[in-house]
């Protein structure tokens, strides 16, 4: 195996500011741009929501600098938009350490996690998002790194090939992930801390919405951030979103005074968010298991072949938020649509 890419190397002592920890980036253009607007909550304090979360985490992370040893390796997962990659910045930013961002996909080849491991200095954070997606031969890489900070690795070909064993500094894994029951037991087993990120509250969303605004320099009444969180599906990326789109429209309408429920409902409505948060591709989910399957209960497969959309997207991103409303339910022969979903659309209950 040839191995030992440059990788990106550390770049001397970070500032105190949590943007410049950040190495490299698998960040999506909508978290950057979160990072840029300064939506993204930097220390503990600052990150609203997530309290049983943050009490473990708080704990783990006073622990390890009073140990002055790396932070247990920690797996995030939950829904998208959530939090897990700001968690993780959060996290790096209170041992005073760099976190290194990347993803699953992106680390295809040996020796990119190879790279990445071996230039880690102590007690920095490694971030893989979609941790569930590594291959096999990245996953194995990892094993003896986070049990034992050992990496073997082949060096040669043919006969002279031989293994090698390179120690590692010591450093924190966190892994994020939307789907916790695709990751193979062995990865999941080396995770000191597993913690499931929750949908939030009403109450934080309003909070999360009246702190983004303020970073936007808009003024929102009370019933405006309650709309706005009403309608994000309990999720603060969708909610910095829609405030932007409601800026837009603040924006164009010359309204740059206060903003207020009407204009929320003007905005969101423009594209295509119902009161409870539902756009248009829960909603062509929903009407094809009523109109093509009265309801259900109809295989994950078909419905993905259907709507011209990935089994993966459907589960992981358009059905936890209809499950926690009660819209549907997963049942051994396929997906359901419960009174519930039905009368949100407007169908009779079924008997
Ligand atoms: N922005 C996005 N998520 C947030 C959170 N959990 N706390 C504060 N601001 C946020």
């Amino acid at each position: 195996m040839a191995i030992l890419s440059s990788g990106d190397s550390n770049q001397g002592p970070s500032s105190s500011r949590a943007k410049s920890r950040v190495v490299d980036g698998a960040l999506t253009q909508e978290e950057k741009s979160s990072s840029e607007d300064g939506l993204r909550p930097q220390r503990l304090d600052e990150y609203i929501g997530q309290a049983e979360l943050k009490q473990i985490l708080n704990i783990a992370v006073k622990a390890a600098i009073e140990r002055g040893e790396a932070l247990d390796h920690v797996l995030l997962y939950g829904p998208p938009g959530l939090g897990k990659t700001t968690m993780a910045l959060v996290l790096a930013e209170e041992l005073g350490v760099k976190c290194r961002v990347t993803s699953a996909p992106a680390l295809e080849r040996p020796r990119d996690i190879v790279g990445l491991l071996v230039n880690l200095q102590p007690r920095e954070l490694l971030f893989i998002d979609e941790i569930h997606r590594l291959t096999r031969v990245a996953e194995e890489l990892l094993y003896p790194a986070l049990e034992d900070r050992r990496l073997d690795i082949n060096v040669g070909k043919g006969s002279t090939a031989r293994m090698r064993s390179l120690r590692l500094n010591p450093f924190t894994l966190v892994g994020a992930t939307t789907k916790a029951g695709s990751l193979s037991s062995p990865l999941r087993d080396r995770f000191g801390l597993i913690q499931r990120l929750e949908f939030y509250g009403l109450d934080d969303l309003q909070k999360i919405v009246q702190r983004a605004s303020g970073f936007m320099g808009l003024v929102l009444t009370n019933d405006a951030s309650n709309e706005i969180a009403r309608r994000c599906r309990g999720t603060p990326r969708i909610a910095n979103r829609l405030l932007r789109r409601v800026r837009d429209v603040s924006i164009v309408r010359g309204k740059n005074t206060v903003i207020d429920e009407h204009l929320v409902d003007e905005a969101l409505s423009l594209h295509s968010v119902d009161r409870i948060g539902l756009d248009a591709s829960d909603r062509r989910f929903l009407k094809l298991l009523l109109e093509s399957y009265n309801g259900g209960p109809v295989g994950l497969e078909t419905i993905a072949a259907a709507l011209g959309d990935d089994p993966n997207t459907i589960e992981s991103v358009v059905e936890p938020f209809l499950l926690q409303l009660g819209f549907i339910q997963r049942t051994s022969r396929g997906r359901v649509v419960t009174n519930l979903g039905r009368s949100h659309l407007g169908w009779p209950d079924k008997k």
